[in-house]
């Protein structure tokens, strides 16, 4: 076996395949619901801010570690510090969190594809609301169709992974993107024309502070974590595949920015056909899958419509899901030097096999309360509100502290010279992103 590290062949390759990793459901269908079920522009607002002030510090650190650990998730600790490093254990909480968010996600996944067929197949046609907000809760009372589905999601993203960083990872990201991209483009246009657009754009982006609650603004600070993959190494297992050259703060502002633009993008074009047709905006999780299915079977175009929307998600539910697999498969094919084909079918089985239990948690497995939650909820709970945000907190501290100051000349190509973003970011690592997220956190644990 070579010994000798891929890496992306150029740095907008790196780019997609970061923007690959940082936009997907987080994206598409968690953050329009979580901005309609917390009042809409206040929450936008909080979202904005902490994806500027705590996000995008945190993934220069990452992407620092990674590069110029040139190693997995867990060696980069030490490579950027000293052999067998307590910091460490940030890689291996970052492993167990890859593992359980990967096994949600793709059951999430699942969902996306069977809505993916049934718009192809026109299934949403001709049906009275009722039949189509039905869709969903027949395929949660399924065990062997979600499970199903969880198994193809799971095969795709195992698949992907199998061809590496540059054969599998990039080559699917440089397709997979501009589609995505192509896509949204077309459904934003399109939005123009409902009457509803208007609304949706004061609905996202005028505050109205009164709506907010500290659980929003709670939610809004964990979710920068989940939306930009922080927290859990994979932008770190990203950055190692980088040249070491390549300047950090430009590709985290650019990542950043078009993964902010992906999430409002999607909100508006959601939001415009919610109150084109008079629906309420505080829908919940079903928002993707019921809110918008009823809508589609009623509008002019609306079949195209949801075949495009419905595959412009699962392509960027797939682009993410590699990122989850990849640090793993990195971990035990660097460090425990196995075999990269057996360890990455390996790994898949075992995320499949975990997954279960959240396909499960609809149906058999319904009445099985951990802390309060399902499976489901619980490991969405669990990773979301407590283990990126602890893991965000730790690498910042790691960054900040530790690296310290030469690390960050370094990130930001700046020379030794004092300047105000070199002050800037070693204070928001050190002392503002850590304090900031630490009151998430208290809360997460609160929560449980
Ligand atoms: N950022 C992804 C999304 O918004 O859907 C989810 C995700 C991917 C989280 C990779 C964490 C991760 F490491």
């Amino acid at each position: 076996m070579s010994t000798a590290r891929s890496h992306w062949s150029t740095r907008f390759a790196f780019i997609l395949a970061a923007v690959g990793s940082a936009v997907g459901l987080g994206n598409l269908w968690k953050f329009p619901y979580m901005a309609g079920a917390n009042g809409g522009g206040a929450f936008v607002l909080i979202y904005l801010l902490c994806i500027a002030a705590v996000g995008v510090p945190i993934f220069i650190a990452e992407l620092y570690i990674g590069q110029k650990g040139q190693k997995n998730a867990v060696a980069s600790f030490e490579a950027t510090h000293e052999k067998n490093t307590p910091w460490r254990c940030i890689g291996f909480m970052g492993l167990a969190s890859a593992f359980i968010i990967l096994s949600f996600y793709s059951v999430v996944g699942g969902w996306i594809l069977d809505f993916s067929f049934k718009s192809i197949f026109n299934q949403f046609a001709g049906k009275s609301d009722e039949e189509v907000k039905g869709f969903l809760g027949a395929l949660f009372e399924s065990p062997w169709t979600q499970v199903g589905w969880h198994f193809v999601f799971m095969t795709g993203t195992v698949g992907i992974v199998l061809g590496g960083v540059r054969n599998g990872i990039e080559k699917w990201n440089k397709i997979l993107m501009p589609t995505l991209f192509a896509l949204l483009g077309v459904l934003f246009i399109y939005s123009f024309t409902l009457s509803g657009f208007s609304q949706s754009i004061s609905f996202l982006f005028s505050p109205d502070t009164s709506k907010l609650t500290a659980a929003g603004v709670l939610e809004a600070v964990g979710h920068s974590f989940f939306t930009l993959s922080l927290g859990m190494g994979a932008i770190i297992t990203y950055g190692s595949y980088l040249k070491k050259k390549e300047g950090l703060a430009k590709i985290a502002i650019t990542v950043a920015f078009l993964d902010t633009l992906v999430a409002l993008i999607a909100g508006v074009v959601i939001f415009s056909v919610v109150f084109t047709h008079g629906m309420e905006p505080g829908g919940g999780p079903t928002l993707l899958f019921q809110t918008l299915p009823v809508l589609f079977s009623k509008m002019t175009g609306g079949y195209i419509l949801a075949v495009a929307f419905f595959l412009l998600v699962a392509f960027a539910a797939f682009s993410s899901s590699v990122s989850l697999l990849e640090v793993a498969v990195a971990y035990w094919v660097e460090t425990k030097k196995k075999d990269r084909v057996r360890t990455t079918l390996l790994i898949g089985i075992v995320i499949f096999g975990i997954g279960v239990l959240s396909a499960l948690s609809t149906n058999v497995l319904s009445d099985v309360k951990i802390f309060k939650f399902t499976f489901f909820d619980l490991f969405d709970k669990l990773t979301s509100s407590i283990f990126l945000p602890l893991g965000g907190v730790l690498i910042s501290l790691f960054y900040g502290w530790v690296l310290g100051p030469k690390a960050i000349e370094e990130s930001l190509s700046l020379g030794k010279k004092p300047s105000l973003m070199k002050i800037g970011l070693l204070w928001t690592t050190r002392v503002l992103a850590p304090v900031a997220v630490m009151i998430v956190l208290v809360k997460g644990v609160m929560d449980f």
